[in-house]
């Protein structure tokens, strides 16, 4: 048996016998050579080449010397293309993707999974398909990156829960977007709250308050189906709403402080400012109440010429921590503001930092599987914005076990015909 063989056989044996299960690639073939080289590099396919598609990928190209962009998809291929030329620029050969090896259309993505050579896909198209590629991802036993929101509602929250089940059993890894989880300063204020520094934590604020959001107009000879993948934010089965697009950033702190999901929201909305065929609401706000009477609140709003507010504050019984958006830095202090711990911000290095522990989880034999926590933070996003659409006061218990809401079109074709556009009313619209 070669060296490396041997090694890949030792390194599949122990995670075999840890999980009863082996990856389908052995880990050990990826572990560095005693120079320090890798002596495998893991072959990514980028599914979603748009602005934070080709933005994952020069992350994980800057934070790891051991990965090459292989393959690519984006339902415009020209799209691609300009990604894989603005990335070859900055990284030579490792993304130097040759065209039969850029795919188009709906079926693209399925087309990188199945490439025998593709080890990882990165998932960055709108977020309504993330979901059915994170399952096709995990059947074909590929490594996964897969960008926040995961889902935007309850079948698709059901399909993340089994995916990330299957991928802890066949021992792949599944990192996810939520950067704030990898920021430093986040991190190191997450440690002092659980230390104890502010006492016991009483409640919270989080916010994502900005003066609004992209909307991308039709170009001429477009079908309903293309406008509105093209345009995606606007539409609630592609991107779930503020709610879920944005907000789940913050909403995912919520998560992380409270070690869990919450029993209840009551929440509130507005919508009077948006184009006539888009579904948004401008405003959500939701009080999550989780066990022990404890209440976090979330506000979120996208209206022009308005003060822009994206932190996070936890109170505790001894003192505050505020957890400060993008570069904002931690800062905690006492209830009397004596401040007791501060630290900088650095949101570009957390970008990189997801993907260098997704690169060195799967070098380690150590697969990293979080979908599950970032499922359930983007399940508190949706049963916020159902609460405000509805009116109505949803539990966890409802949305997680009862509710039945599938917004993916049955058929997805381009040219083809897409769900015909409504705004939520409350008192009309009932939770399902
Ligand atoms: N973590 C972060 O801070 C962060 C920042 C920005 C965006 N995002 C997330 O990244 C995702 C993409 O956002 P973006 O800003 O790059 O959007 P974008 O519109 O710039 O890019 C999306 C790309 O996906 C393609 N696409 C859409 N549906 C597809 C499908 N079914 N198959 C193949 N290609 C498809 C589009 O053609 C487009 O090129 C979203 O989920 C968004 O929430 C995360």
């Amino acid at each position: 048996m070669s060296e490396s063989s041997r090694r890949e056989f030792l390194a599949v044996s122990a995670v075999a016998g840890a999980a009863a299960f082996v990856t389908p690639r052995g880990f050990g073939a990826w572990q560095s050579t005693d120079s320090g080289a890798p002596s495998k590099m893991i072959n990514i396919g980028v599914i979603g080449c748009g602005g934070r598609g080709s933005g994952a990928a020069n992350d994980t190209l800057t934070a790891n010397k051991n990965v090459r962009i292989v393959a690519m998809a984006d339902l415009d291929t020209a799209k691609a293309k300009a990604a894989r030329d603005a990335l070859k620029e900055a990284h030579g050969d490792r993304a130097a993707v040759s065209d039969e090896r850029i795919f188009g259309g709906v079926d693209g993505y399925q087309k990188v999974i199945d490439l025998k050579d593709v080890d990882l896909v990165i998932l960055a198209t709108a977020p309504g398909f993330r979901h059915v590629h994170i399952t096709a991802a995990v059947a074909a036993k590929k490594h996964v990156f897969a960008e926040k929101p995961v889902c935007v509602d309850v079948a698709g929250y059901h399909a993340c829960i089994a995916a990330h089940e299957q991928a802890a059993k066949q021992g792949t890894a599944i990192v996810t977007g939520t950067q704030y989880r990898r920021q430093t300063s986040f991190i190191e204020g997450m440690k002092r709250i659980n230390d104890g520094m502010i006492g016991e934590v009483v409640g919270m604020t989080a916010r994502y308050c900005s003066n609004g959001i992209w909307y991308r107009d039709r170009k001429p000879g477009m079908s309903d189906m293309e406008y509105q993948i093209y345009n995606w934010m606007h539409f609630i089965w592609l991107s779930g709403d503020q709610a879920a697009e944005q907000a789940v950033h913050n909403i995912d702190v919520i998560h992380w402080v409270m070690g869990g999901p919450p029993e209840r929201v009551f929440a509130s909305g507005s919508r009077w400012n948006r184009p006539a065929d888009s579904e948004m609401w401008d405003s959500v706000s939701a009080d999550f109440e989780f066990p022990g009477g404890k209440l976090c609140s979330f506000t979120g709003r996208h209206w022009a010429n308005s003060e822009s507010q994206c932190d996070n504050v936890v109170y505790g019984s001894k003192g505050i921590a505020y957890l400060r958006a993008f570069d904002g830095g931690t800062q905690i202090t006492d209830r009397a503001g004596k401040e007791l711990f501060n630290v900088k911000g650095n949101i570009g290095a957390a970008y990189r930092q997801e993907h260098k522990e997704l690169v060195e989880s799967i070098v380690a034999g150590k697969p990293i599987v979080e979908l599950k926590q970032t499922a359930n933070s983007s399940m508190m996003a949706i049963m916020a914005r159902e609460a405000a659409y509805s009116g109505q006061v949803a539990t966890w218990d409802f949305m997680v076990n009862k509710s039945k809401l599938d917004l993916m079109p049955k058929e997805i074709k381009i040219p083809g015909d897409a769900p015909k556009p409504f705004v939520r009313k409350p008192g009309e619209y009932r939770l399902s």
